[in-house]
């Protein structure tokens, strides 16, 4: 285990004159967080995303995707993996992301303890930083809760022999995400 820290993420509000109406870019402000992370479990993780990745089925772009995710609530720590699985209509791809997702929910688990997402170019080597889609990062959030006090991570493999990855909570991956309720 190793203590971390997210960074304060802060942008100013602006505000803007115009002929109908003031323009309004809203604030972001993200107090600095103190969290402790298993780095071994992570590491696991990555490689499995990794391994995952050598599974995708992507004909079409030759980007190929693994992801891996470890659920909160789930006694027995199962690691669910996924792969981006193309389909000739395109639209009808899955990400990788929602692909390992889709197992965990379906067996019964609604929160990310950890998600690790690995991206391979179609020369096999490690592409730096890659992350999720948009839709992947509205999809992620609805299993995250930003309130708990050990808040989903999602680990973005970069690559690089020296790091574990680039570690993100949902509100720094999607500072404007969709929800229903605030
Ligand atoms: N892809 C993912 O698997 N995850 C992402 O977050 C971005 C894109 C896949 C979809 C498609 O098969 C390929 O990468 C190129 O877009």
């Amino acid at each position: 285990m190793v203590r971390f820290t997210l960074p304060a993420l802060v942008a100013p509000a602006s505000f803007t004159p115009t002929s109908a109406g003031r323009l309004v870019s809203p604030a972001v402000a993200l107090p600095a967080r103190e969290l402790t992370i298993d780095d071994r479990l992570v590491h696991q993780l990555v490689q499995a995303a990794r391994d995952a990745s050598e599974r995708a089925y992507a004909p079409f772009s030759q980007f190929r995707v693994g992801a891996a995710v470890i659920m909160a609530n789930d006694p027995k720590g199962t690691l669910f993996t996924g792969a981006n699985v193309e389909n000739s209509s395109y639209g009808g791809t899955i990400c990788a992301e929602r692909s390992a997702l889709t197992s965990a929910v379906s067996a019964g688990f609604h929160r990310i303890a950890y998600l690790a997402v690995s991206v391979r170019d179609a020369l096999n080597g490690p592409v730096c930083s890659r992350s999720p889609c948009g839709l992947c990062r509205q999809f992620i959030s609805q299993f995250c809760d930003p309130a708990a006090p050990d808040p989903s991570l999602i680990i973005i493999d970069d690559g690089a022999p020296d790091t574990l990855g680039q570690v993100f909570d949902i509100e720094r991956l999607l500072p404007w995400g969709f929800r229903l309720q605030k």
